[in-house]
């Protein structure tokens, strides 16, 4: 028999997102009957923009003609698209090259893939809670160590965020790599300001790290001061990586599509000392292990910068911040402690009489019939809370605040 990659087994049950499945499967399949809500995954329930539907179908007729047929495209992605999000960019006033910008099928592939070109002796920070995929992808890898009695991985540093700092994560107090700062904040629905970003960007410089922002949420940020992307900090440049996603902005969470972006100033070096651009090493990376995103897909992706796409997803958005607001007012107005929700899709609440995350989340799916997610699934800080989605239905979620 062969060896497996040990570091596999390290890994504790299934993914976060596959065990509440499966445990909604099952009381779904004991109780056919029941009204069951979805607010636990964050996935959307709204239509793709009409945009993007009308440039996927001419897309597909382009497929059925030999002339327009496409075989394999750029494993980096088509131009047309690259371009498109280098102009939305300069919009916000950063600058990018399109070769800057590699389309994938989705930000939680990149965001797991990414540390294949980084060393496994890479010290990794995040923030506690977080999103599984930094850091069941770094247990992979084997930079995380070993799983201890309260939850943390022993090689991993852990920032926590909570209400106690306003969740703004403190710079890690040892010398660390890596860096993974996802906002708007999933799970926690709060957001840092520039000046609180620039804090991080400082910190990589100083410290020669590598900052891994990921900004799926950023489409959903409603309020002024709070930065789209990273790299609205000129010296980010140089020491950061950004992750997007077209999943939750355009409805494409089934569609797929998403993008890295990786300037060209962005270097680390080999243990030989050699200095290398990780724009190279993504591209080789991608070229080898990646064939490329649909061509149909991107076409639909690309037709969200068009002035019909535009809008049109302004309005998917509108919808689900004003689910968002419900959700928050209603739970305030109940008098639970409540966070997120105004600048990013998702709302965090604590649990009532201090009740454990999956003690709350088993009671209002059995007695509320309310899929939630259990906030310590996202590290041990979120013990005691749930995070709720607002990506359902108006309907839903005015239903679900009422069993509240
Ligand atoms: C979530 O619910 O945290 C996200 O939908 C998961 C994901 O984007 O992979």
């Amino acid at each position: 028999m062969i060896n497996v990659n040990d570091n596999f087994l390290k890994l504790p049950g299934s993914y976060l997102f596959t065990e509440i499945a499966h445990r909604v499967a099952a009381y779904k399949e004991a109780n056919p009957q029941a009204p069951v809500i979805k607010m636990g995954i964050g996935d959307v329930t709204l239509p793709l923009p009409a945009a993007s539907i009308m440039a996927m179908q001419k897309a597909i007729s382009e497929m059925a003609h030999k002339e327009s047929f496409r075989g394999y495209g750029p494993e980096q992605g088509y131009d047309f698209l690259r371009e498109a999000i280098a102009a939305e960019y300069k919009q916000t006033g950063v600058d990018l090259a399109a070769d800057e910008i590699f389309i994938s099928d989705g930000s939680k592939s990149d965001c797991g893939n990414i540390g294949d070109i980084f060393s496994t002796n890479c010290k990794v920070a995040l923030t506690d809670p977080v999103y599984p995929v930094y850091v069941d992808t770094n247990v992979m890898a084997g930079r995380a160590g070993e799983l201890l009695p309260n939850g943390q991985w022993s090689n991993l540093v852990y920032m926590p965020v909570s209400a106690k700092n306003g969740f703004v994560p403190e710079l890690p107090k040892e010398k660390v790599d890596l860096i993974y700062l996802c906002f708007p904040n999933n799970p926690t629905g709060t957001t840092l300001t520039k000046d609180q970003l620039k804090v991080f960007v400082d910190y990589a410089h100083k410290n020669g790290a590598l900052i891994l922002f990921d900004s799926a949420y950023e489409a959903f940020i409603t309020e002024k001061d709070v930065p789209h992307s990273i790299f609205e900090i000129p010296e980010a440049r140089d020491c950061a990586i950004e992750f997007r996603s077209f999943s939750k902005t355009a409805g494409f969470t089934g569609t797929r599509c998403g993008y890295t972006v990786i300037p060209h100033t962005v270097k680390a070096k080999g243990s030989d000392g050699q200095v290398v651009e990780l724009n190279k090493l993504w591209l080789r990376r991608q070229c080898t292990k990646f064939n490329g995103t649909p061509y149909i897909v991107q076409r639909g992706a690309a037709a969200i910068y068009t002035p019909e796409g535009k809008q049109q997803v302004r309005q998917l958005i509108d919808y689900y911040m004003g689910n968002a607001k419900i959700i928050r007012e209603s739970l305030l107005k109940a008098g639970f402690e409540v966070y997120g929700g105004v600048n990013g899709p998702y709302v965090w609440m604590a649990t009532p009489n201090a009740q454990s995350s999956w003690d709350f989340f088993d009671y209002l799916l059995k007695e509320k019939n309310i899929v939630t997610t259990p906030g310590v699934g996202f590290g041990p800080s979120g013990e005691g809370f749930i995070r709720l989605s607002s990506l359902g239905s108006r309907e839903n979620t005015i239903e679900a605040m009422g069993r509240f």
